[in-house]
Formats: structure tokens, C-alpha cells, sequence
């Protein structure tokens, strides 16, 4: 199958899921201002070696003045091992596992709605509610406030142009600001949540954020709000993303489909596939903090690279025939929930969702596929891969 990159309109900026392999794998774009690096290789040595390639790249960005307090993504060592541990407390593999039964109800309750419908629109239906409801009722905020979560955070999302730091354009300082805005409202949410459990305890993610010490010390208010943050846009697009991603991948590649309806125990390495061939969040960011040698090019201290792990999931120079879709693909080292220090803390949860969501849809909808008239639609944003409209006939 060629190029269904452009069949659906993916950004244009994501050539790699054009087959196409960069002659350079680290590249310094002029007009943006900051470095692209695209191998897998260097992506391992980048994510590697938080001393050289430092998290904090706000620094650089002088137009996001944002308190960063306890948003464990811009944090380094050590500060970053000590609150990830303090946060790891709270959220355990346990706290994940337990909620298998909570995640399977939800999902099949979700789709009791829209039984007996001649087609479904996966994302609106369930791959956009589930993960939110999951993470809210975790969190202990009510998850019936998601579709104002989702205002925010689609706000806050909806650039379509990489961020440049030398073209500083009237339209991205706009966007800034709106990203801006929209943040500054879920953070303030949050926090007052997070003063009213240290207030009133109960049992919930927010409670055991608030209460957790690691060597007598606690999280303060902005910690506790810029993390729930992290959770809370986490659990909002990228599981999301990550659902409609691999139901799409199933239906495009019918034979990788049949096969995993044919045999369950593929479910799990169909979905870590689905995170490899189309990676929900294309790229992370980091800075320089001396000068480093990478990929034949020097970059200098104090620059800003984009690291996009999507392109290092299909660079042949680690994985056999990157652009093709093996729903048995194994091993499977790819790097969509990044690598290091840094590695998603969400990975166990969005994984059980996606085990446990696909498998229900493939029980209750024996002939679920695309609608021909109704093509799947995009994120229109180059930093994301992922459907946001995925219409399915169900008979
Ligand atoms: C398919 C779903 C997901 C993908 C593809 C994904 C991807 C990522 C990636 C690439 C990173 C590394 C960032 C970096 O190195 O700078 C990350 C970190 C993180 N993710 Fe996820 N994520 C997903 C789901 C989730 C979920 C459901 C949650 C929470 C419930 C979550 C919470 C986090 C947190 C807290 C971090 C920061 C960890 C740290 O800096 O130590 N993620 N994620």
C-alpha cells in the first residue's frame, strides 16, 4: 500500500510515513531555528544523556514565561528523580492494574450507546471518552467537566505550523498566547482541586499527590497542579490517538487485521506496531547544554532540538521493513513513549486501555471497517500523529 499519508491528509511535514529516509538524520533548520534530529541511533544517544540534552527547554523560549514547578517533562536530574519518585509512589503498577475491570465496563457502557447504529464514529464515540473519563475519575476530578477539558486542551493544541524561534510571526505569537490562556484555566482547575483534597482527603490520585513525601518533603500547590496537568492532556490525546490509530492500521492492512482477530494474544504487539508506525506524539524537545557532536554535525550549546521519535520508528537502519504494518512485530524497540529517564509514566495505563478496548470492539463488531464515503481525518498538527474523526460501519 503506498503512501496512504496522503490518501488522508496527514501533515505534510511528516515525510517519513511517505517512505521517504532523510539524507541527513540531524539537520539544522534556519527557519525555525533549532535542530531536527530523525535517526534512531541518535535518538537513543539524545534521550540517553539528560547532562548534554537537558529537558528544561523552555529556557530557550522566552515567550512562554510559564511556572514549570512540577512539570516532571521540563525537569533534569536530580530534581527530576526525586519528584518522579515521589509521583511514582501515587502512581503505581497496581493503581493501573486495578483499574482493568473499571476500563472494561466503561468501554462496553460506552458502547451500549451506539449498539443497534449502522456505523460509529470511534473517536467521539470511545477513543476520545474513555481515556478522559479513566484519567479524571483517577485524578478525583469530575469527569463529567471533559468537554470543558476538551475545549482547553484542543485550544491549546491547535497549531498546524511547527513553533519557530527566529520567524516569530503575528499568528504564533496569537497562538502562544491562546495556548497560553487555555493552560493557565486547566491549571487553575486543578489547583483548586488539589487545595480542597488537602482540605477534605479522599481516595483518589489527587489526595495521595497531595499527601506523598519522599524524605519529609510534599508537593506544593503548582506542583501538584502542573503534574495533574501533565496527566490530565496526557490521558486526553494520546490514548486516544493511540485507539484510533491502531483500528485504522487494522483496517488499511486487512490481512494484519484478520490475523489479530484470529489469534487475541497479537493484541499486545499490534499495539505496540500501531505506537511504532504511526507514533501519537511525533516529536520531543530538548536543549543543548554544551556543545556535542551528533550524526557528523556539531551543535553548539543552548539549542534547541527536536528529537522526532516517529521518524526513528521507521528507520531502516533498526527496524526491517520500517513502512510496513506486522501486527507480530517482535522485538519491537520502538520509541513512542520515548526512552530514559523521561520514559512515559503513563505507558502501563494507555497500554491497558488499548488491550482492553480492542479487544471488546473486536467482540461486540465482527465486520467493523472504514466507510468508503467517510475517510478518517487527522490531527492537523505536525507535532501528532493521530485520527480525530474515524467513521466505521459496524455490519
Ligand atoms: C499512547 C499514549 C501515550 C504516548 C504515545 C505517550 C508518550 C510519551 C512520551 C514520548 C514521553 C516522553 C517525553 C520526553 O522524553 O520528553 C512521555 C512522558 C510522560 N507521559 Fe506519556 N504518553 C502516552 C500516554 C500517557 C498517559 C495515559 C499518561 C498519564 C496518565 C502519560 C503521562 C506521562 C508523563 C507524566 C510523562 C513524563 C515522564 C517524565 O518526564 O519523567 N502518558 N509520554
Amino acid at each position: 500500500m503506498t503512501n496512504l499519508a496522503d490518501t488522508w491528509g496527514i501533515h505534510k511535514a511528516q515525510f517519513w510515513l511517505r517512505g521517504q529516509v532523510p539524507d541527513d538524520p540531524v539537520r539544522f533548520a534556519p527557519e525555525l531555528g533549532m535542530w531536527n534530529v530523525y535517526g534512531y541511533p541518535e535518538t537513543l544517544r539524545i534521550l540517553g544523556d539528560p547532562g548534554i540534552f537537558s529537558s528544561n527547554t523552555l529556557r530557550l523560549v522566552p515567550e512562554i514565561q510559564q511556572n514549570t514547578e512540577g512539570n516532571l517533562v521540563q525537569m533534569d536530574p536530580p530534581e527530576h528523580k526525586k519528584l518522579r519518585s515521589l509521583v511514582s509512589h501515587a502512581f503505581t503498577p497496581k493503581v493501573v492494574a486495578d483499574l482493568e475491570p473499571r476500563i472494561a465496563r466503561l468501554t462496553h457502557e460506552l458502547l451500549d450507546v451506539v449498539s443497534g447504529r449502522e456505523r460509529l464514529e470511534l473517536v467521539a464515540d470511545l477513543a476520545y471518552p474513555l481515556p478522559v473519563i479513566v484519567i479524571a475519575e483517577l485524578l478525583g476530578v469530575p469527569s463529567s467537566d471533559r468537554d470543558m477539558f476538551k475545549q482547553w486542551v484542543d485550544k491549546m493544541l491547535e497549531s498546524s505550523t511547527q513553533f519557530s524561534l527566529v520567524n516569530r510571526t503575528e499568528e504564533q505569537d496569537r497562538q502562544v498566547k491562546v495556548a497560553l490562556e487555555q493552560s493557565k484555566l486547566l491549571l487553575d482547575y486543578l489547583g483548586k482541586h488539589a487545595a480542597e483534597r488537602r482540605r477534605k482527603p479522599r481516595e483518589d490520585l489527587l489526595t495521595k499527590l497531595v499527601e506523598a513525601e519522599v524524605d519529609g518533603d510534599r508537593l506544593t500547590e503548582t506542583e501538584v497542579a502542573n503534574f495533574a496537568n501533565i496527566l490530565l492532556i496526557a490521558g486526553h490525546i494520546t490514548t486516544t490517538m493511540l485507539l484510533g490509530n491502531t483500528v485504522l492500521c487494522l483496517d488499511a492492512y486487512a490481512e494484519e487485521g484478520a490475523k489479530v482477530r484470529a489469534d487475541r494474544s497479537l493484541v499486545p504487539t499490534a499495539i505496540e506496531e500501531s505506537l511504532r508506525f504511526f507514533s501519537p506524539f511525533a516529536a520531543v524537545a530538548r536543549s543543548t547544554t554544551s556543545a556535542v557532536e551528533l550524526g557528523g554535525k556539531t551543535i553548539p550549546a543552548d539549542q534547541l532540538i527536536m528529537v522526532w521519535i516517529a521518524a526513528a520508528n521507521r528507520d531502516p537502519r533498526q527496524f526491517t521493513n520500517p513502512n510496513e504494518f506486522d501486527a507480530s512485530r517482535d522485538p519491537n524497540p520502538h520509541v513512542a513513549f520515548g526512552r530514559g529517564i523521561h520514559f512515559c509514566l503513563g505507558a502501563p495505563l494507555a497500554r491497558l486501555e488499548g488491550r482492553i478496548a480492542l479487544n471488546i470492539l473486536m467482540d461486540r463488531f465482527p465486520h467493523l471497517r472504514t466507510d468508503p464515503a467517510a475517510p478518517p481525518e487527522f490531527i492537523a498538527s505536525p507535532n501528532m500523529t493521530g485520527v480525530r474523526k474515524l467513521p466505521l460501519q459496524v455490519r
